[in-house]
């Protein structure tokens, strides 16, 4: 993709309102009202928010500070206010709602429990205290490594209870990236478990838990293992506890650290276009804030709603819509254990039923490689109780978008595209259901506060319709990020310095179509969007030339019809090139290499042997090229720079 001029190929006019039914219910019902609160936020940015701040929060201490902007690009939200993130999800709700079903969580073997908000409130104050017992205190990193289960939530909510910062590592990151995470977030404690049910499988966390902590991670007093499989784990005294002694005793109230609205509540780490993934830092008050205001402009969540979003608590997905945003506004929440293919393609429509599912939230990976197992699957299912349809990750094709619509929404829920990312906290641009008419693959327009735009290489707005560029956001908002952890210039570099800290830049190419409608192009740096996953491609790169067969690496994506994008690597060994290029055992260990390395979703596709990678004559790696030779496209570029042209031969695995 050319950065100065990415004109889109992608045509679609089709158009879909919400019913009058999903109208007549929703919290905003026509363009009308939605405008009145995007000229509110226009008109007074910081009144805007700040109105919402003192209606949403349930404050300890209020606010009298806004937006501070002194440190520009670093900014604080309602800095003087005080606050418990963990109070406003649970203890708030416990007088009106304290029977209603917080939780319903299903393992893959068909095990359901449910928590009451009184319940999950009395297993987050059990936890939190047990925290505590352990030697944490506020500030306090603690890194969660943990199956999808309703402890992940309550080990999340303690943190927040205590005012400890949560760093959750997915469960499908390999031991290596676990201690690449613990160590950058010097965090104290591991709260895991001794394994998970996923795919017909456990899934070792103890086992990845114990390798990090063996290689390294000195700043780890303790570990907590929750018991979930039972199966044997080997176990270190003095360091492992298990989770049922540690609430052993522990008093069901735990008064909440009151924290001020700028202590971080979690690190995420995520990766960008250099090896090392960033520990991205959020706030408490913002973060909470446009998570709660996102559950009801684009979730439209009303109280007999019943919210199942699909992400792992170990992607920040899982963050806004499963542990903090749905419990912030007392709704009830689905948590799934295991795969959507077990015992067949129907899982996710067998859940939607059983639990009578009106809001479902997914991602695109996930919707068309169920479309392929055909529509007789989710026929057979009553999916009568869904009212709306979601998705986020990555822009959805319009084949998969319509059949979404059709087959699982049958024509009568509306769909919102969300987009944003792990730095934005919560939904930026989205439709907002009851309002906006939608077109299959646009994520439509910005929520009210949000300045979104596409501008040009100097910053300036694109007008002509169609035309893509840099995607932008103009104004600071509550949930935005505060910094890389332990790398500041890394956050100013990255995300404010190509339009001298006026505009924070989110990394994605995107155009705008003559109504004003939002269409992402995909990523303008290294980054792949794997199963609506990020990725590095230098992270796959290290990853690769760490193995003691490989001299260098250059990975790139190409076009997957399930994943979105695909990984192939060309590999540079220290020792022979393989006949032919081909070496399908050693191609075998260099996947299962870089899934120890980092995980097995970072496992290349295809791998191909070349004597040299091409280079232009000032050694940089010539990646169009790459891209185009891995998509099986025609090599339309000039390779008159080559140092080499018959290594083209062998990258296209000729010779
Ligand atoms: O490229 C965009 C894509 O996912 C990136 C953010 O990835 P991550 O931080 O892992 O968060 C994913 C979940 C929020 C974005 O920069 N992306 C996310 N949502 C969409 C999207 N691309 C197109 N349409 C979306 N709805």
């Amino acid at each position: 993709m050319t950065r100065e001029n990415i004109d889109s190929i992608l045509q679609e006019d089709r158009q879909f309102s919400p019913t009058a039914e999903f109208t007549t219910a929703a919290r905003i019902k026509n363009m009308g009202d939605l405008e009145a609160l995007k000229r509110q936020a226009e008109q007074d940015h910081e009144g805007f928010w700040a109105n919402l701040a003192r209606q949403e929060i349930s404050w300890q201490s209020p606010f009298e500070t806004i937006l501070n902007s002194d440190n520009a690009p670093h900014f604080s939200w309602f800095e003087d206010g005080m606050l418990n993130v963990s109070y406003n999800c649970l203890d708030r709700h416990l007088d009106a709602k304290s029977g209603k079903t917080a939780i319903i969580f299903e393992g893959e073997k068909g095990d359901v429990c449910t928590l009451t908000y009184a319940e999950l409130h009395r297993e987050v104050c059990r936890f939190g205290n047990a925290l505590r017992a352990n030697g944490i205190e506020k500030g306090d990193r603690a890194v969660i490594y943990m199956p999808m289960i309703p402890e992940a939530v309550i080990a999340m909510q303690a943190c927040a209870r205590i005012g400890a910062i949560h760093s959750v590592v997915f469960g499908g990151f390999s031991a290596e990236s676990l201690k690449d995470r613990i160590e950058d977030a010097g965090a104290k404690l591991l709260i895991t478990a001794d394994g998970g049910f996923r795919g017909g499988k456990i899934v070792e966390l103890k086992q990845a838990a114990d390798k990090a902590l063996d290689r390294g991670c000195p700043t780890v007093e303790k570990s907590i293992v929750f018991k979930r499989t039972a199966h044997d784990v080997s176990w270190t005294e003095g360091r492992d506890v298990w989770w049922h002694d540690a609430i052993a005793g522990q008093s069901s109230s735990c008064d909440p650290v009151w924290v001020g609205s700028e202590q971080p509540l979690f690190l995420l780490y995520t990766s960008g276009s250099t090896g090392k993934p960033k520990g991205i830092q959020h706030s408490s008050a913002g973060y909470l804030l446009n998570t709660i205001t996102t559950m009801k402009w684009v979730f439209d969540i009303h109280d007999d709603d019943i919210f199942w979003c699909t992400a792992d608590v170990g992607w920040v997905t899982g963050h806004s819509y499963v542990a903090y945003g749905p419990l912030a506004v007392g709704a009830t929440v689905v948590m799934y254990e295991g795969a959507p293919t077990v015992p067949d393609a129907g899982r996710f429509w067998a859940l939607c039923e059983r639990h009578g599912v009106t809001i479902f939230y997914t991602a695109p990976t996930a919707i068309r490689a169920l479309m392929k197992c055909g529509e007789e699957i989710p026929s057979k299912y009553d999916l009568s109780s869904l009212r709306l349809l979601g998705t986020v990750g990555e822009p959805i094709n319009p084949e998969a978008w319509m059949w979404y619509h059709r087959i699982i929404g049958q024509e009568r829920c509306p769909i919102v595209d969300t987009w944003w990312q792990t730095e934005t906290g919560a939904h930026m641009i989205a439709p907002v259901p009851g309002a906006v008419v939608t077109k299959p693959g646009s994520c439509t327009l910005p929520l009210p506060g949000i300045d979104a735009g596409v501008v040009d290489e100097q910053g300036n707005d694109i007008t002509e319709p169609d035309k893509g560029g840099y995607l932008v956001i103009k104004k600071p908002w509550p949930s935005m990020l505060r910094t890389i952890w332990g790398d500041d210039q890394r956050y100013v570099d990255t995300y404010w310095s190509k339009f001298d800290g006026k505009y924070y830049l989110a990394g994605d190419s995107a155009r705008r179509d003559k109504d004003g409608y939002f269409w992402i192009m995909g990523r303008i740096d290294d980054v792949l969007n794997v199963s609506g996953h990020r990725l590095g491609t230098m992270e796959v790169e290290s990853a690769l030339v760490a193995n003691e067969k490989v001299a260098e690496a250059a990975v790139v994506g190409h076009p997957d019809p399930i994943k979105g994008e695909g990984i192939f690597a060309f590999v540079v060994l220290k020792g022979e090139r393989p006949t032919g290029g081909i070496d399908e055992a050693l191609t075998a260990a260099l996947r299962n290499w870089v899934g120890e390395q980092i995980g097995p979703i970072a496992k290349p596709d295809d791998i191909r042997y070349a004597d040299n990678l091409p280079k232009t004559r000032s050694g940089k790696i010539m990646r169009r090229l790459l891209r185009a030779i891995a998509s099986g496209e025609e090599i339309t570029q000039d390779t008159s720079t080559l140092e080499n042209e018959d290594i083209l031969k062998q990258l296209r695995g000729e010779t």
